[in-house]
Parts: structure tokens; C-alpha cells; sequence
């Protein structure tokens, strides 16, 4: 029997290197922008920064992007966004949070309200855009990939019960990325690692996955390879301009590897850890690596030969040899350690294997005991 044809799709104009941010004014091409960024921006520098770069095509600025965007956020902004910036361009700047709150912002609805798009995601369907703003996406983390994903992550606290939300719509593919690895030399070392730890989380969460095809592999297993080759010798030369970009470019391959499989069981792990108990998004969908790479393993043969190219075939305890690896760059593998009890975890285990990333997971007969997971 002919096997399906496969399909891989990223329609972001990816620009990378040292350098890429200066690119800015050329790829907006004479239009007007708005810029989107955290509230550090402007005593860091890079604010200012935009300011020269752009001059009177700079039509507005919003620096208050929060952690971990929620509701409220958005909806105080979205309406103005819609009457200030129609015409303009947004230029994301920042890490994962400030550019999925630029995507939760750019599509516009027909009522003008945010709330339509909110209903939307809470149902679990595509909300119905009538407009939307092209989007520049500026890394100055490298691990979130959002940069070249058409998804954005909306916290929801305000419903009965937290929740983490996806807006996933054409319109958020990004028209242009400029990845300048020159943004990420001043991270303070723990945002660099669990960054990173991010993108090793997408980059094996595309390889254990339902929609995994031969260039997500490719793009994966480089990304894995380079993030565990590299990580630990950033986070003890964090001024080496040299490890900067090979992180920032493995966390590039491994957002272009996700953009086409999505996530998997351990980010539908880590959503209530995020929500419940305040750990950060890449430690949160790192530390169950392990556990995931174990129930992982002896799935499916085709998967495990890819996940063997990360540690190569000589290595007998690959998720063994994670976990090693993530203790190195201090990272404790226990639930307990971020005060989930042994009956919560087993909680957090059953509620993610039937999340929608928990279902992108390659093994559905998934028995955990609780007491094996820490
Ligand atoms: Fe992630």
C-alpha cells in the first residue's frame, strides 16, 4: 500500500542572526507599526532601540505585556488597539508572552469585542476574524517558538475553573521573524534555561506525537541534539554570543518542528502546574519529560528510532539519561518538588492524557502509577 502523503506547512519569513533585528525597518516596507513589548523594554535599552529604528513609522507603543497573559489583560486593550492601530503593523518584541498577547490582540471580530473571541476559545473553536493585522514577531527569549506558530496561549483565571485556552487561526502566522540571538545576551540566567527547556520540550513533544512527519523529525532531532549539547555550557558562559545562537537557532527548529505537530502529553502536564502552582512554563513542560519519554517508549518502533537519534542508539535508558541531563542544569524531576502531592499528580496524570495536547500523544493506553512518577 502507497503510504499518505505527508505534509509539512510554515508560511513565516524567517530572518536569523546577529543582526536580524536591524532588518525591522526593510521588512515593514513603509508601513505603520505598533509596538508590543514588556514593561523592562524601556530600561533595557531595546525600547529606545525601536524608537531610532522605526522613527515616524512608529505610530504606538504598548509596554505593559504581563507573564502569562490572562483575560483581563486583553479585554481592557482590545477595543482601543482596534481604534489606534488599524492600519498598523504589529511588531511583537519580547518573549512568548508578548507574542501571544500580540496575537490575542491582531484579529479583529465583527462586534469589535474581545468576548466573541473568548467565547470562541472557551468552546474549543476557531474564532470568526473579520480583520487582522500582519505580525512581526521579535524574539528576545529562545525557547517559546510562538514566533513561528499560528497558536497563542490565553491563561484563563476569571472562569470557574483556571484554565489554560489556545487561539489557533491563520491570521496569527507571523509575516515575518526576525530572530537576533543578540536580544537574548543579557537573559538572566534562570529565564535562558528554562527558555531553553522550553524548546527541548517542543522539539521532543513533536517527535512523540500523532502528527510527527519526516521534516518535524529532522527539524526535532537537530534542536534536541544542539539544546542538550548546548545548554549546559551557556548557562556557564551565559556572555557567549557564540552559544546564544545556537541556542536561539535549535529553539527555532524545534518552534518550526511544533508548528506542524503541535504539543504533546507534557505540556498538557504542565498547564495546571502553570495555573495551580506557579511553575514556570518551561520548567513546567520539562521536568515530566522523563516520565513522557518512558511512556513513550515501546509505543511505536518508527518513534523510538527517531527518539534514539537524540542520545544515540548506544544509550539503553534514554529517559534515564534526560533525566540526568535536566538534574544537570538543576532541574529536580519530582512532582513533590513543586509542592504536588503523590494524589494530585495522579490527578494532573489522568486530566492531561485527555487534554487536546494529551491526545496528540502516541501512547493512549497510558497507566501511570503516581508513586513512579516522582
Ligand atoms: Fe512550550
Amino acid at each position: 500500500m502507497t503510504p499518505p502523503t505527508l505534509r509539512y506547512h510554515n508560511p513565516v519569513d524567517v530572518r536569523f542572526g546577529e543582526g536580524a533585528l536591524q532588518l525591522l525597518p526593510e521588512v515593514l516596507r513603509g508601513r505603520p507599526a505598533v509596538v508590543i513589548t514588556f514593561p523592562e523594554a524601556e530600561a533595557t535599552g531595546l525600547l529606545p532601540q525601536l524608537r531610532r529604528l522605526l522613527g515616524p513609522q512608529l505610530r504606538g507603543v504598548l509596554d505593559d505585556v504581563e507573564p502569562n497573559p490572562g483575560v483581563p489583560w486583553v479585554e481592557a486593550r482590545y477595543a482601543a488597539f482596534w481604534e489606534r492601530h488599524a492600519e498598523a503593523v504589529v511588531v511583537a518584541v519580547g518573549g512568548g508572552s508578548t507574542i501571544d498577547s500580540a496575537k490575542l490582540l491582531l484579529g479583529r471580530t465583527s462586534s469589535g469585542c474581545f468576548a466573541e473571541v473568548l467565547a470562541a476559545m472557551r468552546a474549543g473553536q476557531a474564532p470568526a476574524f473579520v480583520a487582522a493585522r500582519p505580525l512581526i514577531a521579535v524574539p528576545t527569549t529562545a525557547g517559546t517558538g510562538s514566533e513561528v506558530t499560528p497558536w497563542a496561549t490565553l491563561w484563563d483565571r476569571t472562569s470557574a475553573v483556571p484554565t489554560k485556552l489556545s487561539l489557533h487561526a491563520e491570521a496569527l502566522w507571523a509575516e515575518v521573524a526576525l530572530v537576533d540571538p543578540v536580544l537574548t545576551m543579557t537573559l538572566p540566567d534562570a529565564v535562558t534555561r528554562a527558555s531553553a527547556l522550553d524548546a527541548l520540550s517542543h522539539s521532543l513533544e513533536a517527535i512523540w506525537n500523532r502528527n510527527a512527519n519526516p521534516i518535524s523529525d529532522a527539524l526535532a532531532v537537530e534542536a534536541a541534539c544542539g539544546l542538550i549539547a548546548a545548554l549546559p555550557r551557556l548557562l556557564n558562559d551565559p556572555r557567549s554570543l557564540l552559544l546564544r545562537r545556537e541556542v536561539a537557532r535549535c529553539s527555532l527548529l524545534a518552534g518550526l518542528a511544533f508548528s506542524n505537530t503541535k504539543t504533546a502529553l507534557a505540556h498538557s502536564i504542565s498547564y495546571p502546574l502553570t495555573l495551580r502552582f506557579g511553575v514556570p512554563h518551561g520548567i513546567a513542560c520539562s521536568f515530566p519529560l522523563p516520565l513522557v519519554w518512558s511512556m513513550a517508549q515501546g509505543s511505536d518502533p518508527g518513534r523510538d528510532a527517531v527518539l534514539a537519534e537524540v542520545f544515540g542508539p548506544q544509550e539503553s535508558n534514554p529517559a534515564g539519561a534526560l533525566r540526568a541531563f535536566l538534574e544537570s542544569v538543576g532541574v529536580d524531576c519530582s512532582f513533590t518538588a513543586y509542592g504536588v502531592s503523590p494524589e494530585e499528580t495522579a490527578g494532573i496524570l489522568r486530566t492531561a492524557a485527555h487534554g487536546a495536547r494529551g491526545q496528540n500523544f502516541i501512547n493512549s493506553h497510558l497507566c501511570v502509577n503516581p508513586t513512579t512518577s516522582s
